[in-house]
């Protein structure tokens, strides 16, 4: 068991002044630090020395145990697109608990779920619900390789699809597909690791290999567009898969009901055969859910396996579609489908990406904010371009857009919440419909205070 990180005895300012400002969750943290390992429960809420509890929030706003108000970017890993505590949605929810949480039963709340995604999703032509994202690539390639007898998956370098043991060499380390700890060598090597926006790779990949069941992606690009991809580049992995016998399978786990309310695969006009969905899917619950073909979907059921003479795929799960979630996934769905909410969300992250931008340039400071629709991510520039005359991500390797100084990192976090913002740990983050001009003001001026504080740390040159 480990105490507080070394950081807590450092003299920078910076830190002094976090510490000040939050001694109520440094408290949390020392209990925490006997409780979990690294004090926390998930790894992006690693902070040194140690991240903010929250008590409460509303809206685009949310509080900490000592009563410091945040305007929150976190946006709960990108699961809130109408942010917290929306009325429609907490009394959806409200009902649904009253009702019961677990029938061990079916539902009629999980009919409306459905019907909310395929409304919205053209391709859904089946749903099946799991209880995480995770989950729902798990289960996703699972189809894909029954589907098509085929074992192996082509994956992009830094793609996130979830923890799972198919998915974990190649998202932030071993790009060349070796397996992470406690993962079989076996089932790393099936997965072949291209790098992003490499058309050729692909191809390559699908020829040479002929064993290629599903091509995975995040549609922007990795970490919601931290690497972007462009529309373009989808359409032809589509083509490139139809005519290889491989299943697409876009992963839409934080796209999905975003970029667009049908998610990224209406903004690019494409057709997977398979998505899958968390995040805003449950409108701030757990639960998420593999979509599409129904030819495909139809492998996990009874009669149709049987009358094909098929295995069936086994699928329990004890939440699947649990009627609390449904709720609140339904009431969040119907909202995006019928207001402007995801095109609200861009177009505060527009503006909110000019004004640091603008900052930055005023500040001397040598990075960029860029992104795409609802989301925005800080370019740390690690090898001295010039960013004054607009910066195009597009120009850069992943390796630029992905390296980011850890200790400079960790203190501008640190130097943002003393000043009331809370980003994600990739100083980006994630707009909701309900963020306003008054908060992109005011996340400009904290982000130039933070930057001021860092100059005067020395961190700035
Ligand atoms: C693109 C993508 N896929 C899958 C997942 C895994 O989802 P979950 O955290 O619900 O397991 C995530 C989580 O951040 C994600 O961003």
């Amino acid at each position: 068991m480990d105490s507080l990180p070394d950081q807590t005895r450092s003299n920078s300012r910076i830190i002094a002044a976090y510490r000040a400002h939050t001694p109520g969750s440094e408290e949390l943290a020392r209990q925490a630090a006997a409780l979990f390992p690294s004090g926390i429960t998930h790894d992006a809420r690693q902070l040194d020395p140690y991240g903010i509890y929250v008590q409460r929030a509303q809206g685009p706003h949310k509080w900490d145990v000592d009563g410091n108000r945040y305007i929150d970017y976190f946006g709960g890993h990108g699961a809130l697109l109408l942010v917290h505590n929306n009325a429609t949605v907490a009394a959806a929810v409200q009902a649904a608990y009253a009702d019961g949480t677990q029938f061990g039963a079916n539902h009629p709340r999980e009919i409306a779920w459905a019907r909310a995604v395929k409304r919205l999703v053209p391709s859904a032509e089946l749903v099946r619900f799991t209880s995480s994202g995770t989950e729902a690539t798990l289960m996703a390639v699972r189809l894909a390789r029954a589907f098509t007898g085929r074992e192996t998956l082509l994956r992009f370098q830094g793609h996130f699809h979830g923890w799972q043991d198919h998915m974990t060499s190649g998202y932030s380390n071993h790009f060349d597909g070796s397996p992470t700890p406690g993962v079989l060598p076996g089932v790393a090597e099936k997965s072949i690791l291209v790098p992003p926006n490499d058309l050729d790779a692909v191809r390559n990949a699908l020829v040479n290999s002929g064993d290629i069941a599903a091509v995975i992606l995040e549609p922007t690009g990795s970490s919601f567009g931290q690497v972007p991809i462009s529309g373009e580049f989808v359409r032809a992995l589509r083509q490139l898969t139809e005519e290889h016998g491989a299943l697409l399978i876009l992963d839409e786990v934080v796209t999905g009901f975003r970029a667009s309310p049908g998610g990224a695969q209406v903004a690019f006009g494409v057709r997977p055969d398979l998505s899958t969905f968390a995040k805003i899917l449950a409108g701030g619950l757990p639960g998420a859910a593999v979509a599409g073909r129904g030819d495909v979907l139809e492998l996990l059921d009874f009669n149709v396996t049987a009358r094909r003479g098929k295995e069936k795929i086994q699928h329990p799960g004890t939440f699947n579609a649990n009627p609390v979630s449904a709720a609140s996934g339904t009431a969040a769905l119907t909202i995006i489908a019928e207001t402007d909410a995801c095109d609200r969300a861009s177009a505060t992250a527009a503006s909110l990406r000019d004004a640091l931008n603008e900052m930055l340039a005023a500040e001397g400071a040598p990075w960029a904010v860029y992104g795409t629709y609802s989301g925005f991510h800080t370019f740390f520039n690690p090898t001295g371009r010039s960013v004054q005359r607009g910066f195009d991500p597009t120009k850069c390797s992943m390796e630029e857009l992905k390296t980011q100084p850890k200790e400079l990192v960790n203190k501008l976090r640190l130097a943002l919440l003393v000043n009331g913002v809370d980003v994600g740990g990739r100083i980006g983050g994630f707009l909701s419909c309900t963020h306003t001009a008054d908060d992109v003001a005011q996340t400009a001026a904290a982000f130039r205070e933070a930057v001021r504080m860092l100059k005067q740390e020395g961190e700035l040159g």
